[in-house]
């Protein structure tokens, strides 16, 4: 394995879940930029059109202002004519007066429309023409002969003059109400697009947080969620619980380990119910051992001791008769006594006969009634048979030893695959597993097969032992 500093990641992890995170975060801040950037530059379209349109209404009343100035200075000369009285003259002055600063105002106003600054310019040009060439002079001549000038004026000059400069008037104004639609059609389409950024960015960013909410839960909240129930699994015993492998990133390496410690954790177990039938195993075989060398070594020799003293007896002198027959039957007793624990050793009997046979002599010498039934349609495998055994010779010395009871049922049958057992006693109650070694020793025999023990005790209503073995082994 290469070496890595401690801490750092797992190289599969660097491309994991944060990078992913990363990229996800990145385009959704991508997408509210892009709207935003389109919105603002919207916006400001919004405002410089909306600008433009209001200084296209100042060029239309800066038109209209000189407009009037210049129909003033016409009506003042005319009203001269008419009255002959100077103080007509003060409108034709002041008009005259007011002119070049109005139309200063108007130049600056058009200044970056060249055509429309062309257009003031003559305009302002021909105001001028008009005061100069014409105005002026018929003032001069009305001053000295009222009727020379009247005649002049009727000739209609000075009337086409101004119409001329009204008709340039007019051009300018419509050429700046034409610009002005056209500007008001712009920042429509300004706002419209404004409009159309923030729905499409928010628009995005929704189907985006979905999306990504949806990506969440599919590679985080669901893996974690089956991690959380297959633990929950785990933690009841059942460790076969496996997680499919196919998360993203960290999630991933969660699966894999989860797997990897319950898989481990499932061979401990084997493991340990294997070695612990091997320990039950080879202490049997010790037992079995042990009563066949008592059984077949020293009992042999009692027995053929006591035969042979009972041949002594038969010859021996009448005094020392009734003393060999006394050692004979201590002998014969010592024999029996010692049969008595081989059998407490290992039950002969239950290598020969089988269960039901070892059964019934437990039943016979046990100091409590005991009702018996056994229905075993073939004999389980040795061990299941010993474990049985001892179960019942365990619960019947409870009985007898603890419990004042006057009955004990036993019962054994095949259920399911497994040797069913239940000793129920009408006794005291009150039994545990702990203080004592027989009910432990029994339970770490049974559940080395792969069975289980179950004991119902409650104080005053008698004890029940239940006992499950699997027949073909754990
Ligand atoms: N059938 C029974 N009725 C009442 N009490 C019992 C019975 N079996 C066991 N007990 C109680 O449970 C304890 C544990 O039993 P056991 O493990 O067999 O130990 P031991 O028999 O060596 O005392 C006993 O000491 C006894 O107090
Ligand atoms: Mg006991």
């Amino acid at each position: 394995m290469p070496w890595r500093p401690r801490g750092a990641p797992e190289p599969e992890l660097r491309a994991g879940l944060t990078r992913r995170m990363l990229i996800a975060s990145g385009l959704l801040a991508l997408i509210v930029a892009a709207a935003f950037a389109v919105l603002l530059a919207s916006v400001a379209d919004l405002r410089a059109s909306e600008q433009s349109t209001r200084r296209s209404e100042e060029v239309v009343v800066a038109a209209n202002r000189l407009e009037r100035l210049v129909v003033d200075v016409e009506a003042g000369e005319r009203g001269f004519l008419v009255t002959g009285q100077d103080d007509s003259l003060d409108l034709w002055r002041s008009g005259q007066a007011a002119i070049p600063a109005q139309a200063e105002a108007l130049h600056r106003l058009v200044a970056d429309s060249p055509g429309q600054l062309a257009l003031a310019r003559r305009i302002q040009q021909d105001a001028a023409a008009y005061i100069r060439d014409y105005s002026t002079p018929l003032v001069d001549t009305a001053m000295r002969d009222l009727d020379a000038a009247r005649t002049q004026a009727a000739s209609g000059e000075g009337a086409r003059r101004i119409d001329a400069i009204r008709a340039e008037f007019d051009r300018l104004v419509g050429v700046e109400q034409g610009l002005e639609v056209e500007r008001q059609a712009r920042s429509g389409a300004a706002g419209r697009r404004a409009i159309g950024a923030a729905v499409a960015g928010l628009a995005g960013s929704i189907v985006l947080i979905v999306v990504f909410a949806a990506y969440l839960s599919r590679v985080i909240v669901r893996p974690v969620r089956r991690v959380a129930a297959m633990a929950g699994r785990l933690a009841g015993g059942d460790l076969g619980a496996r997680l499919p492998e196919r998360g993203v990133g960290e999630i991933g390496v969660l699966e894999r380990s989860f797997n990897k410690m319950a898989g481990s954790l499932q061979d401990s177990r084997r493991e340990i119910a294997a070695s612990r039938a091997r320990i039950v195993a080879a202490a049997d075989q010790a037992r079995r051992r042990i009563e066949r060398d008592l059984h077949d070594g020293i009992q042999q020799r009692l027995v053929s001791l006591a035969l042979e003293l009972r041949a002594v007896e038969a010859s021996a002198p009448p005094e020392l008769r009734q003393r060999l027959a006394a050692v004979a039957n201590e002998l014969v007793a010592a024999t029996d006594d010692l049969r008595e624990l081989s059998r407490g050793i290992h039950p002969a009997i239950l290598s020969e006969g089988g269960l039901p046979p070892a059964l019934r002599a437990l039943a016979r010498r046990s100091a409590v009634p005991v009702e018996l039934t056994a229905d075993i349609p073939a004999r389980p495998p040795e061990q299941v048979e010993v474990a049985a055994y001892y179960v019942v010779s365990e619960a019947l010395t409870n009985a007898a030893k603890h419990a004042r009871a006057s009955v004990v049922r036993v019962a054994v049958h095949v259920l399911a695959d497994n040797l069913h057992l239940v000793v129920r006693d009408d006794g005291v109650g009150g039994a545990t597993a702990g203080p004592g070694s027989g009910l432990v020793g029994l339970t770490d025999r049974v559940q080395a097969l792969g069975g289980t023990v179950t004991i119902t005790s409650p104080p005053g209503a008698g004890t029940t032992l239940v006992v499950d073995l699997p027949i073909e082994g754990p």
